[in-house]
């Protein structure tokens, strides 16, 4: 393990809990370097308990002390945050966004801070099997770090354009909630034709996963999804009767329109965060 550097988060929630959990487990860091701080202070002695990391429940005694700081406060939190923090982060700090919908421009300005990085994990993050999409600007930002910080959850993607964390966030963001409706479709739709739930369920799983992950295979070896539908589609078959059924329905379409609808919200809620900025004062405008 080599050491000494300090982590800190800002908000001690569902996600700070999921990142300490991974960063000790992987030895990436020992407890002492890792510093979380809430208002909440039973939150923060749950963490302590758990993780044996540090504690704070002051946001400036934090940032004076770490060399990452990860923001990690839900977006209606975020104004007031960097109300407190603006000009108080020491210069060589990356500071590491994970709110969804807080752009880049927002936290340099609201912060008053050059060295940022905005993260949009998703759900599966709490079993460490997320995805991760990220870009930063600053040229100071310790990407190496956040890399090694992000890979605790999952996988990461790096992207240079900054819309792309916006599409991530409707795509890998939005994305569980509509596979896990769309698993219980699928259970719901076995029950409907006799199968015992357990059973429904059992099957589910394992053909969305087994085929998620064969079509990772295929993909490394060029062969398009739609190749492999092909491949499973016989004519006038049980398969080929499905798929027209999906498409009488418009399956493909409700998805995408599913997926833009979160794009819309997400651009809506940086601009939400924008003017909340504004309205504190703390965009640097008064
Ligand atoms: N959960 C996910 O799967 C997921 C996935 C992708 C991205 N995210 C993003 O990650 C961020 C955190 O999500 P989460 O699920 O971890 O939320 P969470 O469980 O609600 O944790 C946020 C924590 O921040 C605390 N907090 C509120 N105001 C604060 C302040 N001024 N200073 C310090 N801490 C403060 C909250 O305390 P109180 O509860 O007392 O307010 C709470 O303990 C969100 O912005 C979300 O968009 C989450």
């Amino acid at each position: 393990m080599d050491i000494p550097w300090t982590l800190g988060f800002i908000g001690a929630g569902v996600m700070a809990d999921v990142m300490i959990g991974g960063l000790l487990a992987e030895e990436v860091l020992p407890p002492d370097h890792i510093i979380a701080s809430d208002p909440n202070r039973t939150r923060l002695q749950q963490v302590h308990v758990t993780h044996g990391v540090r504690t704070l429940s002051d946001n400036r005694a934090l940032v004076e002390q770490c060399d990452v700081v990860i923001l990690a406060v839900k977006p209606q939190n975020l104004a007031e945050v960097m109300a407190e923090l603006a000009g108080r982060l020491p210069e060589h700090t990356t500071v590491m966004s994970i709110v969804a919908g807080a752009t880049i421009g927002v936290i340099r300005r609201g912060l008053r801070h050059e060295h940022v990085v905005r993260c949009m994990p998703n759900l599966p993050c709490r079993i460490r099997r997320g995805m991760t999409v990220w870009t930063a600007a600053g040229d100071r930002a310790d990407l190496a770090r956040v890399r090694t910080i992000l890979r605790v959850m999952g996988e990461e993607i790096f992207v240079d354009h900054e819309e792309q964390v916006d599409q991530a966030t409707a795509v890998n963001g939005t994305g569980p909630a509509i596979v896990a409706h769309f698993v219980k479709s699928m259970v719901e739709a076995a029950t409907y034709i006799g199968e015992p739930r357990q059973v429904a369920r059992d099957t589910v799983l394992a053909t969305l996963i087994g085929t998620a992950e064969m079509i990772r295979v295929a993909d490394r070896d060029g062969i398009h999804v739609a190749q492999l539908i092909d491949d499973v589609t016989s004519p006038g078959g049980t398969t080929s009767r499905a798929i027209q059924v999906l498409k009488r329905g418009r399956f493909s379409a409700v998805v995408t329109e599913s997926i833009e609808a979160a794009h819309a919200r997400t651009l809506q809620l940086g601009e939400e965060l924008e003017r909340a900025l504004a309205a504190a004062g703390a965009d640097g405008s008064r």
